[in-house]
């Protein structure tokens, strides 16, 4: 029931972006197409996608928007945590969803490995598909 209501509202969320978060064509390829960037590794996909807005050094940032850090994340602890921020998106991130189920567990993997994250249970492409809503 809980995961019922949250997967609702999520779904609500989704709907009540405003229009400054829907893609344009200048914007879409700010945030990478796997087809433009076809890597499999996860340092490079970070770097590709992720550190626009996380940074290099995985510390997040505060400005126009508040970015969290990755780096030294407890919240990272649990794999399926990052895999549903990445395939779903919340609130200010978007869904990276077009990305094969390889590449988000390698970015996963990658996130929890580096930046004083020493989660060493790797996730799979299996645990990244049965995460996609
Ligand atoms: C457009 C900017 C943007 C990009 C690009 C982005 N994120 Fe995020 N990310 C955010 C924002 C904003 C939040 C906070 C969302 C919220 O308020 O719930 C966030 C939250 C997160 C969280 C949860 C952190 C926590 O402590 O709860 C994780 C994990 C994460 N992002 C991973 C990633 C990964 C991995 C990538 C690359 C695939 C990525 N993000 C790309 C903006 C972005």
């Amino acid at each position: 029931m809980r995961s019922l209501i949250l997967v609702a509202g999520l779904s609500l969320m989704a709907l009540a972006l405003p229009a400054s978060a829907q893609r344009t064509d200048a914007q879409s390829s700010d945030f990478a197409d796997a087809r433009r960037f076809p890597y499999q590794n996860g340092e490079q996909l970070y770097h590709a996608i992720c550190q626009g807005c996380h940074m290099p050094d995985g510390k997040g940032a505060t400005g126009a928007g508040t970015y969290p850090a990755l780096a030294t994340n407890p919240n990272l602890e649990a794999g399926t945590y990052p895999i549903h921020m990445v395939v779903n998106g919340q609130k200010a991130m978007p869904s990276f969803n077009y990305l094969s189920d390889e590449q988000v567990a390698a970015i996963v993997n990658y996130v929890r490995t580096h930046f004083g994250n020493g989660y060493k249970d790797a996730v799979t492409p299996e645990d990244v598909k049965g995460m996609r809503q």
